[in-house]
C-alpha cells in the first residue's frame, strides 16, 4: 500500500513567470505522493518538458493529460507540429521523463481502501455543449461569434490529420472506451481529463457560449459506467468540488495570475484526491 496520497493539479500555465514560481514551490507532503496533472501546463514543448521534469523529480509518479494549450501551434514556437503529431511529440517527452500519459498502461495506485486504476484521458470536445437557446452546432458557434466569446483554439488548435476537432474528439472517445473496457471491472477508477466529463460544472461559466469548448456529451455517464471513485479535471479555471450521481468531481486548476491574485497570497493549487478527504 502507498503511504502517500494521490494528488492533483491543472492549468499551471507556466508561460507566466508568477505561475512558474508557484510550480517551483510545489512539494509533495510525502515522497510517496503521486501528482495528476490535468492539462494546460503551457503551450511550448520546451516549457512543458521543464515543468513536468521538475515535478517528476519530486513526486513518486506524475501522470499527465493534455489540455488545449499544449496542442496550440503558435507563431513563436520553434516546434511547428500540429494536431495528433504535436500530441505524440509530447507523449514522447513524457516517456523520457517517466511521466504516464493516456497512451501508456494505466497505473495502479494502492490506497488504504485497495487498489484503484488511474485513467489519464485525452478526449477533447465536440461543440455538443450547445449555447443555451440554440439547437445545432452551427447556431451555437454563431451565437459565440455574435457575443464575441470565441475560444482561441479556433485559431491555434489544429486537428490534423483529422478534418475537424470534433472528428478528433470522436476518435479519442472510441480509443478511450476501448481502453476503459480492458480495465479490471472489479476495481474503482480515478478518471483524469482536461475537461469535465459532465456538463453541469460549465453552467457557472460567466459566458455560457464558452461551454462548447469544454467537453462532450459523449462522456456524460463515464463516471458511473467506469466506477469512478473521483473525477479530476481543469480548464474552467474555477477550482471547485462538486458531486454528480454521488461521485466527487474535482476542478484543480491554478489558472492565470489575474485569476488567483484576488484570492490572496501564494496559491497552493495541489488537491488531495485519495485517500478521500
Ligand atoms: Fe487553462
Ligand atoms: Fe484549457
Amino acid at each position: 500500500m502507498s503511504g502517500g496520497a494521490l494528488t492533483a493539479v491543472s492549468d499551471l500555465h507556466v508561460s507566466y513567470a508568477e505561475n512558474r514560481a508557484v510550480l517551483e514551490g510545489l512539494r509533495p507532503r510525502s515522497p510517496e505522493d503521486w501528482l495528476l496533472v490535468a492539462g494546460d501546463v503551457g503551450e511550448r514543448p520546451a516549457d512543458i518538458e521543464w515543468a513536468l521534469g521538475l515535478l517528476a523529480q519530486r513526486y513518486a509518479q506524475v501522470v499527465w493529460v493534455p489540455g488545449n494549450h499544449e496542442l496550440w501551434t503558435t507563431g513563436e514556437d520553434p516546434v511547428r507540429l500540429r494536431g495528433e503529431a504535436r500530441y505524440r511529440h509530447l507523449v514522447e517527452i513524457c516517456r523520457r521523463l517517466g511521466v504516464r500519459t493516456p497512451e501508456d498502461p494505466y497505473p495502479q495506485w494502492d490506497g488504504p481502501d485497495g487498489p484503484v486504476t488511474v485513467v489519464p484521458l485525452f478526449v477533447g470536445y465536440d461543440y455538443s455543449f450547445l449555447t443555451p437557446g440554440t439547437t445545432t452546432q452551427e447556431q451555437s458557434l454563431q451565437a459565440a461569434h455574435a457575443a464575441g466569446i470565441v475560444c482561441t483554439d479556433e485559431y491555434y488548435l489544429h486537428p490534423d490529420p483529422y478534418s475537424s476537432r470534433e472528428e478528433w474528439c470522436a476518435a479519442r472517445v472510441a480509443y478511450s472506451q476501448q481502453r476503459l473496457a480492458e480495465c479490471d471491472p472489479t476495481r474503482p477508477t480515478v478518471l483524469v481529463n482536461h475537461y469535465p466529463l459532465v456538463r453541469e460544472p460549465t453552467r457557472i461559466l460567466r459566458y455560457p457560449e464558452f461551454a462548447q469548448w469544454c467537453g462532450t456529451v459523449r462522456t456524460a455517464d463515464w463516471h458511473r459506467r467506469y466506477r469512478a471513485a473521483a473525477v479530476v479535471y481543469g480548464h474552467l479555471h474555477i477550482p471547485k468540488t462538486s458531486w454528480h450521481d454521488g461521485v466527487r468531481f474535482e476542478e484543480v486548476s491554478l489558472g492565470y495570475p489575474r485569476e488567483w491574485h484576488p484570492r490572496g497570497g501564494t496559491p497552493n493549487p495541489v488537491r488531495t484526491i485519495l485517500p478521500a478527504p
